[in-house]
């Protein structure tokens, strides 16, 4: 059967499947099947305090998302859309609490990828999408990490990997004009910035006050299955590597705000280096699958040395995931 019309009768018989967007894959479900969004939670064992965004196939079904729209939204979802950036704004209400965790608002946006919007247009209602990995976990960029990461427990639309490699930047649009960002993605403030000044559009930034309004943000995420820790001194020999993280390491808390720290099981003497493509766009599509392929081959410590500057806005995004990742952070030695 083909892939396409395989998805649609899963996801209309109440199941979710995975699909690839041009960011990471998603666990998808109808929107209108609380049923199935709560097997979202269930197989990505993932708390219900943290939404879910919702992909739909063009600005015309977002608009239904949304109780208001506004030229905030409409400006930047014809610059951006289809394309990673999700707009937050009141919901609807044909927007479950399942997918909002309970809040107000909604998470949205138009995926570009052709599998994703072949299926929301055959599928003919918008899909609530996590990325496709345990809770905590690192995303997945191919299929086969999603059949890694469930088994046979969930159906995968398989396609090629995907080419922005780290999820959708996420803006907050409140109705009072201000703007947020609450998720750092390729599409930088800058380039926000950029489209709405051009278009004379009236907003201002604000940092976000209240925590509610930015939940799912933990300080660890996207962990991979072995011990990850960021060195800032360059110098660093595996010596000193595996005396301090064995050190600071067990002091640590096994787990903070539900995350699992990965920690060193036995003494470490296998340490594997990873190395950053060059180019922010080339390093932000190949860390998650870097991170899973270092996991696979089991060092017992896998390390990023800091060596060059990484302080522009497209860097900042690419180290925001790197940094939750990380077990610890090592300054100095
Ligand atoms: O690129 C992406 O955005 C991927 C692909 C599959 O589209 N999806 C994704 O979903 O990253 P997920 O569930 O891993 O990230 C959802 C995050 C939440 O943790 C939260 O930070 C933010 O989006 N979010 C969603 N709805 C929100 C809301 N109503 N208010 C504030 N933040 C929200
Ligand atoms: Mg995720």
């Amino acid at each position: 059967m083909d892939q396409i019309v395989e998805a649609v009768s899963i996801l209309n018989q109440n199941g979710v499947v995975a699909f690839p967007t041009e960011t990471v894959y998603g666990l998808g479900a109808r929107i209108d099947s609380d049923v199935a969004l709560r097997k979202i939670f269930e197989t990505k064992q993932r708390p219900f305090f943290d939404p879910l965004i919702v992909h739909v196939f063009d600005v015309s079904e977002a608009k239904k998302c949304f109780k208001k729209w506004n030229e905030i939204a409409e400006v930047l979802s014809k610059k951006f859309w289809p394309g990673p950036l999700t707009l937050v704004m009141e919901k609807s209400e044909i927007i479950s609490d399942v997918i909002t965790s309970g809040l107000t608002s909604v998470g949205v946006r138009v995926p570009h990828h052709e599998i994703a919007l072949k299926l929301l247009e055959n599928v003919k209602v918008p899909l609530a999408a996590p990325s496709a990995n345990l809770f905590g976990k690192t995303s997945p960029t191919q299929a086969q990490h999603v059949r890694t990461e469930f088994g046979n427990h969930v159906f995968v639309i398989d396609s090629t990997p995907c080419e922005i490699g780290i999820e959708s930047t996420v803006l907050l649009v409140r109705e009072n004009k201000e703007i947020s960002i609450l998720r750092k993605g390729i599409i930088t403030k800058t380039e926000v910035d950029q489209v709405l000044k051009d278009n004379k559009i009236d907003y201002r930034w604000v940092e976000v006050k209240d925590k509610k309004e930015s939940p799912g943000h933990m300080k660890h995420h996207y962990m991979p299955d072995i011990p990850f820790v960021i060195s800032k001194n360059h110098q660093i020999t595996v010596k000193q590597l595996a005396e301090i993280v064995s050190k600071k390491i067990l002091e640590m808390p096994d787990e903070i705000e539900g995350i699992k720290i990965k920690k060193p099981l036995k003494p470490i003497s296998k340490v594997e280096f990873m190395r950053l493509a060059k180019d922010p766009n080339q390093a932000a599509r190949e860390i998650y699958s870097q991170l899973r392929t270092a996991s696979e081959r089991k060092p017992d410590l896998l390390c990023l040395v800091l060596i060059d500057d990484y302080s522009s806005e497209k860097w900042d995004s690419i180290m925001d995931r790197l940094y939750k990742a990380a077990s610890m952070v090592i300054e100095s030695c």
